[in-house]
């Protein structure tokens, strides 16, 4: 029986108002030895202190700034705080029992304007946070790039610049030469597929650009971004390094030619563009006709690095139809319906994950690397309540049901070496500001205060729970 606080922890099996039924943590699955269990963040969602120690702007200093583009009106300004709390977080962790820990680095507090020589105020935040980690006995695994361009380099154009990928590389230089005698995991881009459709496409993320189609310019950038990291990671010591690419399965919403075409289109879109390149060194032949002019001779050799790992971050399947013939794009989502629903909406269908790493195996299998999940976890906005718990036992079940959802996908012969649970503790969610809370600590945004909340010792017991590795 998984214990928490030295009593059993009570299989809570609820029917709660979208019906869902979840499973029982008395039985939960034993993961291969040595499986590694994390928290992830990203740096502008949690550092704060936004003008200090030398950091220069980012587009998402800009964005948040501009009226109307967070939900709540808020920025990253203060966040969490963990510039200044750093400490006290790595302790959280520490009493968690991860032994693994996600984090990005700001880029614009390294290279205030993207070029030019490091800024030492910068790379001795990191120094400080990533010997913290290490003396507490938690390995970090870097993120270069969680979508905080230096603003600078937006204004000479972004990721539509080719430039900026060389700027990219020589950052990437800069801080595997400082830090990669500590950190043995490295990944040069989180989620490009989302950078670039909701920050360059459709603009709902900084920078904020509407560029529809002519936004495919900027994801081959940033995987050409991603194999020339990962070239000068390795001239400078990195020893493993990988990705942490957004997937979602991509459902017709019916059986309509027109909506079965949008689909596949979305999901050469969403998903091929990205793993296809960086497993095989092409893109998918669904989007050959809207590369014209892409990639240039040697590209696709560039990206397509070996990987160490292949980082995946999962939250759910998308349903996709057909648009109407005078759409700017030809596909429109609709809800995932028949499944419970997290608070920020978004549907809950742990079978998708176990079943997309199971065809990702097979239909790749020669070219892919161990998997890690490098993002999993839910918004359930559940505040404390007069004695101070955090009872989220929704984001329990959700937790449950998808490390589950790997394990029985590790049974069926998938190679899956770990989960990262998004995110140690409520922070600054993008376009939502403050209003989505995803952590395993509660994080009151007015005095700063840090609440484990239930989660917090569900996770801690599953992990204390594992078989220690020989
Ligand atoms: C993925 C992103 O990497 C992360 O920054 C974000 O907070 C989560 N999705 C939840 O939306």
């Amino acid at each position: 029986v998984v214990q928490a606080c030295g009593k059993p922890l009570r299989s809570r099996v609820h029917d709660d108002a979208h019906g869902a039924i979840f499973a029982n943590v008395s039985d939960f699955p034993q993961l291969p030895a040595g499986f590694r269990f994390g928290t992830s963040t990203a740096a502008y969602q949690i550092e704060g202190a936004a003008t200090e120690g030398g950091r220069g702007p980012s587009i998402w200093d800009t964005f948040a700034a501009q009226e109307g583009r967070i939900l709540d009106g808020s920025s990253g300004e203060v966040a969490c705080d963990h510039y200044h709390r750093f400490e006290e977080d790595v302790a959280l962790m520490k009493r968690l029992g991860t032994k693994d820990y996600r984090l990005s680095l700001s880029w614009s507090r390294i290279q205030p304007t993207g070029r030019g020589p490091a800024n030492e105020e910068g790379l001795a935040f990191y120094d400080r946070l990533i010997d913290t980690l290490v003396e507490n006995g938690i390995a970090p695994m870097v993120t270069l790039y969680h979508w905080d361009l230096p603003q600078a380099l937006e204004d000479d154009g972004g990721w539509l610049n080719r430039e900026t990928v060389d700027c990219f590389a020589a950052y990437a230089a800069i801080v595997a030469e400082r830090f990669a005698d500590r950190v043995a995991h490295w990944i040069p881009i989180n989620e490009p597929n989302v950078a670039s459709f909701l920050g360059y496409a459709v603009g709902t993320h900084a920078p904020g650009r509407t560029l529809l189609f002519d936004s495919l310019w900027v994801s081959h950038h940033m995987l050409l971004g991603h194999g020339r990291a990962i070239i000068e990671l390795r001239r400078h010591g990195a020893t493993s390094v990988g990705c942490a690419n957004n997937h979602a399965p991509v459902w017709p919403a019916s059986d309509d030619d027109a909506d079965v075409g949008a689909s596949k289109l979305f999901d050469a879109l969403w998903n091929g563009m990205f793993l296809e390149p960086m497993l095989l060194g092409r893109y998918p032949a669904d989007l050959m006709p809207l590369l014209d002019g892409l990639p240039e001779t040697g590209d696709m050799a560039t990206i397509r690095q070996p990987l160490d790992f292949y980082g995946v971050n999962y939250y759910n399947p998308m349903k996709v139809a057909a648009a109407a013939e005078d759409a700017e794009m030809p596909f429109v989502f609709r809800d995932v319906l028949g499944y419970p629903i997290t608070d920020r909406g978004w549907p809950v269908v742990p079978d998708a994950l176990r079943e997309w790493l199971i065809m990702f195996r097979a239909r790749y299998r020669a070219a892919l690397p161990p998997i890690v999940i490098t993002e999993s976890g839910a918004a359930y906005n559940v505040e404390p309540d007069e004695s101070g718990v955090v009872d989220d036992q929704l984001r329990i079940d959700y937790l449950d049901a998808h490390i589950r959802a790997v394990a029985t996908a590790i049974e069926r012969g998938v190679d899956v070496r770990g989960y990262f649970c998004w995110s140690l503790m409520d922070n600054f969610e993008w376009a939502e500001g403050l209003t989505q809370r995803y952590g395993l600590v509660h994080v009151d945004f007015e005095t700063l205060v840090r609440t484990p909340k239930k989660s917090f010792e569900w996770y801690s017991s599953v992990i204390a729970a594992q078989q220690p590795v020989e």
